[in-house]
């Protein structure tokens, strides 16, 4: 079942705070971008990426695609000032319906069985996203006071990819942009439509890599994956 898949990757890493976008980040032996782009390059449903990247980063980012032999990135589109803007400046080059994920380059865990479970998912109903149940006890509070305590059960914590018929994602963004509704995931926007979205169980180490700590965990797992084999 093929897909194509849009990366946002035009981000700057502040919570990361190591200086410049923290897809230059080493995992291992490479850099965080290619270790997802890799995902997407080895798996034959990927027809193409498109990577969304801040100008500053282009030429970099070109040199480390070269350098890994990813070839499957058909278009550079330029971010924006969110990570939807981002994401929208690669849903305006769509220009094939069938299915589209959507997968933040900060996250490099990414299986190929939780993929295939969502565009089957997408195909099926329209949109699906990757999500873990909250193991957190959530409290809601106005500044330091409590004033909240949310029932845990059916509550889960969204992850990406996010899959979606093209013409729901394109829809969803243009309605998004319309109303100057900014949502902090794809899916958001594809409720305000609206239209359902599936919850496909996904994995607790599908981490984004956000703040310095979150690097250590990485080489965990990566430690842990390469145990596997
Ligand atoms: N992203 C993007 N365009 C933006 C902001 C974010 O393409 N304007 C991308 C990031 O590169 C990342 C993904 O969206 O792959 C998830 O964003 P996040 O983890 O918030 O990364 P940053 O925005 O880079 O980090 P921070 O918010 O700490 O600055
Ligand atoms: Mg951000």
């Amino acid at each position: 079942m093929v897909y194509q898949v849009i990366i946002p990757a035009a981000g700057q890493g502040k919570r990361m705070g190591a200086g410049r976008n923290k897809l230059f980040l080493a995992l291992g032996n490479m850099p965080v971008l290619i270790h997802t782009l890799r995902v997407f390059e080895a798996d034959e449903d990927c027809e193409n990426i498109i990577l969304a990247i801040h100008p500053d980063d282009e030429s970099s980012f070109k040199e480390l695609l070269n350098q890994h032999g990813i070839c499957k990135v058909t278009e550079f589109v330029k971010g924006g000032k969110e990570r939807q803007d981002s994401v929208y400046s690669g849903v305006k080059t769509l220009n094939k319906e069938g299915i589209v994920l959507v997968h933040d380059a900060a996250r490099p865990f990414i299986k190929r069985e939780t993929i295939r479970q969502l565009v089957k998912a997408a195909r099926a109903g329209g949109a699906a996203i990757a999500a873990v149940p909250v193991k957190d006890t959530i409290k809601k509070a106005e500044g330091n006071q409590v004033t909240e305590t949310i029932e845990r059960s059916g509550l889960w914590a969204v992850q990406t990819p996010q899959a979606f018929r093209v013409a729901v994602l394109r829809d969803a963004h243009d309605l998004a942009v319309n109303n100057k509704f900014i949502g902090t995931d794809d899916a958001s926007l594809v409720e305000r439509l609206p239209h359902k979205v599936v919850i496909i169980e996904g994995d607790y180490d599908n981490i984004k890599l956000t703040t310095p700590e979150d690097i250590y965990f990485a080489e965990v797992i990566l430690k842990m994956r390469k145990d596997q084999g």
